[in-house]
């Protein structure tokens, strides 16, 4: 929450006149109500996506299918809407979409390895232990222990580990030493952190984010028997030096963050996050290296960090962070700030090329549909009456091949909310999303899909490349969308799209509670799943929130 004084505070609130008469209990009362009234009708708060209650997130941290739900852990700062103090928040779903926030999963241990911050990281299960491992940060003893420099802080990196025995997840035992407490004695790296960790036979395997200095960005791999011992093997992959400089190395490249790998098809396929975006590369796996024959953009607008994990149908599911692009002090008096994108699933193109669509459990959210045929006569029409409210909507639009398109989502007076746009004939083809583009060449017809959701706008087009663009602006009145051209179009679908919670707040409790958030009021304590509860969702029950809320 943005500091706010208290004279201001009752100004806004229009309560003035009676200041004097507010008591110390109720002062603090009406502070907590007014901070979620605030976030509660901000309509640039997203509803449908999964983020906390307020305050700061951003990476997505262990994601796992477990005991029959689905568990995010995410980067999390309880004091504020900033970077800084990093936690992992923790939440809960039944099926990826309605989320129920828990208490805080892993906080920095006073005088531990993780003192200054927990950091990115994955969830992994040996047996019937659940593991979280984990990069913590600490001041280094000498300028030899730095392993992050990234012009404003210089840390020293380990990787921790944690077990639980809790069914839910919600409380973890750490180790009380690092599993591995320094790089490979040989090597001086550019960052040494964010442990992917899967199984290989009788062997655990572990990736860190890295880089060689002068050789660029680089995956380490190390294996163990137990997850607690772990020798260095060899770089799983190196990049190639930027030969620029910068403070933080991950400004030019030669600092890999976030590394996922892991099978896909008859390939494997490697994440990696730096240079604001994540890359993907998908290549062949043997001797435990692994050789790129394809790379491209996960996504081309405001999206980082992204992390992988199996579904219950063994799906390929990608999660990923969708930063804010506005200025941090607009932020910080918002309240909150990163969203987590919406589920996606991933698949292998015959070239081996990576592609990416919204996972089919987002179809949940779906209420009033509209739709129009490009072939109607009164298509016009039909296109003239459809409405998005709220700023929570999708949109699937198909246009015909080798025409150009402009969609526009625009307000009833005309004042432009998002364009989207693509000339196929122009000779660098693009697909534009207001003002960022990625280069798209087709001749196939075009499949558009959109998410729109308060300042999020997701953009799919035929699963190869995506736009996650952020929108401040807030529309005076419901969307309208309209075609530049409409006899480009083949079919049009929106459907108005449900909120995950009645006030915003994505998961319904205040069990994030910290510092920042302790204003929450117990109203708001977790509730446990009752089985019935599970069982109607997993039949599909989708009007039902899992926090027992209706959803609207
Ligand atoms: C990526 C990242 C990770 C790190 C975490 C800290 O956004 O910088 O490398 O673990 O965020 O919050």
């Amino acid at each position: 929450m943005g500091k706010i004084s208290r004279r201001a505070f009752l100004r806004q609130a229009g309560l003035a006149a009676g200041a004097g008469a507010l008591s110390r209990g109720s002062w603090a009362h009406a502070m907590r109500e007014h901070g979620r009234t605030k976030l509660a009708t901000d309509p640039r708060r997203p509803q449908y996506h999964l983020l906390p209650a307020a305050n700061w997130m951003n990476d997505p941290n262990g994601p796992i299918f477990y005991k029959d739900r689905y568990h995010m852990f995410f980067q999390y700062n309880p004091n504020g809407a900033f970077w800084g103090t990093m936690h992992w928040a923790h939440a809960i779903s039944s099926d990826m979409i309605h989320w129920q926030h828990e208490p805080i999963a892993l906080a920095p241990t006073p005088g531990g390895y993780d003192r200054d911050g927990v950091f990115s990281g994955s969830a992994v299960l040996d047996g019937n232990t659940p593991n979280l491992i984990y990069t913590g940060v600490l001041p280094p003893a000498s300028p030899s222990e730095i392993t992050l420099d990234d012009g404003q802080h210089q840390w020293r990196e380990v990787q921790c580990l944690a077990t639980s025995t809790d069914p839910d997840l919600r409380s973890w035992r750490k180790l009380p030493e690092p599993v591995i407490a320094r790089p490979p004695q040989h090597l001086s790296v550019t960052g040494f952190r964010d442990p992917g960790v899967w199984r290989e036979g009788r062997e655990w395997l572990l990736t860190l984010g890295s880089g060689i200095p002068g050789k660029g960005g680089a995956i380490l791999l190390y294996e163990s028997h137990d997850l607690r011992h772990w020798t260095y093997r060899h770089l799983l992959i190196e990049g190639h030096a930027s030969g620029k400089s910068a403070a933080n190395p991950v400004d030019t490249g030669d600092m890999w963050e976030c590394p996922d790998f892991f099978p896909l098809g008859n390939r494997h396929v490697l994440m990696i996050s730096t240079m604001g975006k994540v890359f993907w590369k998908t290549g062949r796996y043997h001797d435990r290296r692994f050789t790129a024959e394809k790379e491209g953009v996960v996504d081309f607008g405001s999206y980082y960090a992204a992390k992988t994990m199996l579904d219950e149908r063994e799906n390929r599911i990608l999660w990923g962070w969708i930063p804010e692009t506005r200025p941090e002090a607009e932020y910080r008096a918002a309240g909150w700030a990163g969203a987590m994108a919406l589920p996606r699933t991933l698949s292998l193109d015959r070239d081996g090329g990576l592609r990416i669509s919204p996972a089919p459990a987002v179809e949940v959210l779906r209420a009033h549909h509209s739709q129009v045929n490009g072939g109607d006569r009164n298509r016009d029409k039909a296109l003239a009456s459809i409405r998005i409210r709220d700023q929570a909507g999708e949109i699937q639009a198909r246009f015909a091949a080798n025409r150009g398109f402009l969609l526009r989502l625009r307000a009833e007076k005309g004042e432009t909310f998002a364009e989207i746009a693509y000339d196929p004939h122009n000779k660098d083809a693009e697909l534009r999303v207001n003002g960022t583009a990625a280069s798209f060449a087709t001749n196939e017809a075009v499949t558009l899909r959109v998410f729109l959701d308060g300042s999020v706008l997701e953009v799919f087009a035929n699963e190869k490349v995506v736009i996650t663009a952020r929108v401040y602006t807030v529309p005076s009145t419901p969307l309208l969308v309209d075609v530049s051209d409409p006899t480009t179009l083949e079919s049009l679908d929106v459907w108005q799209m449900r909120p995950i919670s009645q006030d915003r707040l994505t998961g319904g409790t205040g069990a994030l509670a910290r510092p920042g958030l302790d204003q929450w009021s117990s109203r708001n304590c977790p509730r446990a799943l009752s089985e019935n509860e599970r069982a109607r969702r997993r039949a599909g029950d989708a009007r039902r929130s899992i926090d027992g809320t209706s959803s609207v």
